[in-house]
């Protein structure tokens, strides 16, 4: 003889059921929640670890660049130019010298920039203030000076390369 389940039986399996489905799916969502914080939590970490190496390969890969038609620039202005990943100021002096200086604050690294009124490169962030001619801090927090590159005036623009 074939037993039969009696219907309490029956829903008492079906609860089991249901019960463990929930469990899973409870798992489940946990776990992706945990993922979710894990991504969310490790890849400021991993950009803070791994940016700096990146763009420092980046920029020492960057040996000399060339900028077209630049020698053009006029007597007392400059423009803004990019060295690998950093920007920098070829400026042409009033007095008709020129130097190529990076445009990165030696403070706390806010970019610069060349004042040709004033004659001077100046950053907004705290009031600092460099010598264009040389590049050398003169005024506020700035602790030194900016870097400043090699430049070589040609026929078809300006080379600029590491110093
Ligand atoms: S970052 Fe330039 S003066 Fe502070």
């Amino acid at each position: 003889m074939k037993s039969q389940a009696k219907p309490e039986q029956i829903n008492q399996e079906q609860g089991a059921t249901e019960s463990v489905t929930r469990r899973t799916f409870a798992r489940i969502a946990v776990g992706a929640a945990g993922l979710c914080y894990a991504v969310m939590a490790g890849y400021p970490i991993y950009k803070y670890l791994y940016t700096p190496v990146e763009k420092a390969a980046k920029e020492s890969a960057v040996k000399e660049i060339l900028l077209k038609d630049a020698h053009k620039l006029p007597v007392g202005s400059g423009m803004v130019f990019k060295f690998g990943s950093r920007p920098a100021w070829l400026i042409h002096n009033d007095d008709n010298t020129w130097i190529a200086l990076d445009a990165v604050c030696t403070h706390l690294g806010c970019t610069v920039k060349y004042e040709q009124e004033k004659k001077r490169i100046y950053c907004e962030c705290h009031g600092g203030v460099y010598d264009p001619h040389s590049g050398k801090n003169i005024a506020g927090p700035p602790p030194k000076p900016l870097k400043q590159y090699k430049i070589q005036i040609t026929d078809s623009g300006v080379i600029v390369s590491r110093a």
